[in-house]
């Protein structure tokens, strides 16, 4: 591995990416096992888009993340597994028995009929099984497509349906904080509407009851038994699907974002390895769950091809209580912990006590990932979880990019309290302004794209490329549009400023308003919403819904109660409104577009710069909401 050792050496590579990134990723690419070498490395058209990377190169990522290490990493561990419940037997896989599980994993999806190309549903909490299932769905070259396991009935069947999956696999139940949560329940009520799916692979996990339906439930235990360990990997096209993830956007319902085998593998690698500076050995910890691309990129893929010892973990920060991440990071011995500001925030809340009793001394490097970590936060992580030794990384990346673009590398970029600082070798960061015109220079401001591809940036959305092109390469010709708002300060240092789409990140969860409004619109009493974001100090933005309710004798505790039960319904409880204010009218131009610029300041608790209103239809209706507001 070209692991980059100091700052000059970053500066040197930067350039080296820019000026010949077809050298510079050839050479990246190399040290992976290949079933048969490239002819090209890049072809690219942000126009349309079409981007291919290692064009004609064949491999199966299992082999790198698996079976390459074998010779010198076979007891290694590569998953120590923590379950939710403190008390319960904590369980260890090293990558012999991991490889062993995804050879026998992968055999049993083929005996339930599934095939290379092949897309496959996983519905599941953070177990084994989970990192199991997609790796032996990569191993016989079918499409994982993992739904978060917080998500509804309702959303997973839409998921289901959009890549049209005919196997499921999932568990009977699963254990979250205190509660238990019927997982197989959510799959028998989205399934009523996919008859399609052929196939339920039911891991036991609570050992709760539940209905298998003949014919079509299988119990994951049995069907290992029958096969064996042998499965050769399939050899795949550098641009196969390797999974398919479903994100929100501004408009319409999630897409399904689709990442290939090849440039993302070789970039979700170098980024582990050079932002973390992973030293071997070393024990990795990163929070997230598989369902996100976080777990996919920064779990399951990139520290299994670095060869390195993970953390797999299946609770929640604050069960039994707050200071569960610092015993788990004393337990495991962790050197390198990678979370989300919202935990920080919620932990730095909960107070120092929880952290005394850890030593916390194996800590080496600390990361951050999901949504802007505001300075007071970044703070408190450095003094009181780094003892102000342990470089922070805020990386920042989203599902569509594959993995970290903008980040300092660790120990080797200076840092500065919430600046991602600086773009990774290969990416080409542009700021514009709304009509596309290059911000040039440094303490500048401005919609964030990036003009060059690098190799594990989306090829498409499943089923409909022409969205894809919509989303991210129309807004500005020829430029990837990420949705972000971002700052260039003197030092030509990036920190993101947040979206400036229709999308909300709770929590670091991304969640488009407009799904949010067509789940409120369910209720008979609404004829129509509007939703917006506004800070929230835990979970860095909050979901405000104005709604308007054509039952005036409707009690509003009640409609709130059922709004977010609609809500939790259609989509799931993480897109739950913080606020709902029911109003007579939303304030709309006389084209009957809705200012959201007015909502969202409203919500902000600005009451008094609302900016131009002239243009509205009907002017007072923002006297109400003013008054109304909570
Ligand atoms: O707004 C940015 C924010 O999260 C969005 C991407 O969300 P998602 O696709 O769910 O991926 C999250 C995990 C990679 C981005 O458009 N975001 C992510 N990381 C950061 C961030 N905002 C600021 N700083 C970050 N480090």
């Amino acid at each position: 591995m070209n692991r980059i050792t100091s700052f000059e050496e970053y500066k040197t590579e930067y350039k080296r990416s820019v000026e010949s990134p077809e050298l510079f990723w050839e050479e990246q690419a190399e040290q992976f096992v290949w079933k048969k070498k490239w002819d090209k490395v890049l072809n690219w058209d942000f126009t349309e888009p079409k981007i291919e990377w290692f064009v004609n190169g064949k491999l199966n990522i299992t082999e790198n993340c698996l079976d390459r290490h074998l010779p010198e990493r076979a007891n290694q561990i590569a998953y120590y597994w923590e379950p939710n419940n403190p008390q319960e037997k904590a369980v260890e896989l090293t990558y012999k028995q991991l490889h062993e599980q995804v050879c026998k994993f992968a055999n049993v999806l083929k005996n339930n009929g599934a095939k290379k190309g092949d897309r496959i549903c996983i519905y599941m909490p953070m177990v084994p099984e989970l990192a199991i299932a997609l790796l032996a769905c990569a191993r016989i070259g079918a499409v994982h497509s993992v739904v978060f396991g917080g998500f509804s009935a309702s959303a997973l069947s839409g998921r289901i349906q959009d890549c049209d999956s005919k196997i499921v696999v999932t568990t009977d139940g699963a254990y979250r904080g205190a509660k238990d949560i019927p997982i197989k329940d959510v799959v028998d009520e989205a399934l009523e509407i996919c008859p399609a799916v052929e196939k339920v692979i039911v891991v036991q996990r609570t050992d709760t009851f539940i209905k298998m339906q003949e014919g079509r439930d299988v119990l994951w235990k049995d069907e290992m038994e029958k096969v064996n360990a042998d499965c050769p990997a399939e050899s795949m096209d550098a641009e196969d699907l390797l999974f398919i993830l479903y994100t929100s956007g501004s408009t319409g319902k999630p897409k399904g974002v689709v990442h290939t085998c090849g440039g993302y593998m070789v970039y979700t690698h170098y980024t582990f390895e050079n932002v973390f500076q992973y030293k071997d050995k070393e024990v990795y910890w990163c929070t997230a769950d598989i369902g996100w691309i976080t777990g996919h990129s920064y779990i399951v893929y990139a520290p299994l091809l670095a060869g390195a010892t993970s953390v797999l973990f299946e609770g929640v920060p604050t069960y039994p209580d707050a200071g569960r991440f610092w015993q788990v990071i004393d337990k495991y011995k962790v050197n390198i912990f990678y979370t989300a500001p919202t935990a920080i925030r919620a932990l730095e809340a909960a107070g120092e006590h929880f952290i005394k009793p850890y030593k916390l001394n194996s800590l080496r490097i600390l990361g951050s990932v999901g949504e802007p970590i505001n300075e007071e936060a970044w703070n408190w992580y450095n003094e009181n979880i780094g003892k102000g030794k342990c470089p922070i990384v805020d990386t920042w990346w989203q599902t569509e990019t594959g993995g970290m673009m903008i980040s300092p590398l660790a120990g080797l970029t200076k840092t500065k309290p919430s600046f991602a600082t600086l773009p990774l070798p290969g990416v080409q960061p542009m700021l514009v302004d709304d009509k596309g015109n290059e911000i040039i220079g440094n303490g500048v401001e401005g919609n964030l794209c990036i003009k060059f591809p690098w190799p594990a940036i989306l090829r498409t959305t499943y089923g409909d490329h022409e969205r894809c092109y919509q989303n991210y390469f129309a807004t500005y010709p020829n430029l990837y549009f990420t949705g972000d708002g971002c700052k260039r300060d003197e030092d030509g240092y990036y920190r993101i400023t947040g979206r400036v789409d229709d999308v909300i990140n709770v929590s670091g969860h991304r969640i488009g308003t407009a799904e949010v409004e067509s789940a409120i619109n369910m209720h008979i009493d609404i004829v129509e919403s509007a939703v917006v974001g506004y800070p929230h100090d835990i979970k860095g933005q909050g979901i405000y819904a104005y709604v308007i309710c054509t039952n005036h004798s409707k009690d509003h505790n009640s409609l709130r109660k059922e709004i977010l039960a609609e809500v939790t319904k259609m989509i799931g409880a993480i897109a739950k409104p913080d606020k709902i204010q029911v109003v007579s009218g939303l304030p709309k131009t006389r084209s009957g577009k809705i200012m959201r610029r007015i909502l969202r300041k409203v919500a902000e608790g600005e009451t008094c710069n609302l900016g131009d209103t002239s243009t509205l239809l009907d002017p007072s209706v923002v006297d109400e909401i003013k008054a109304g507001a909570l």
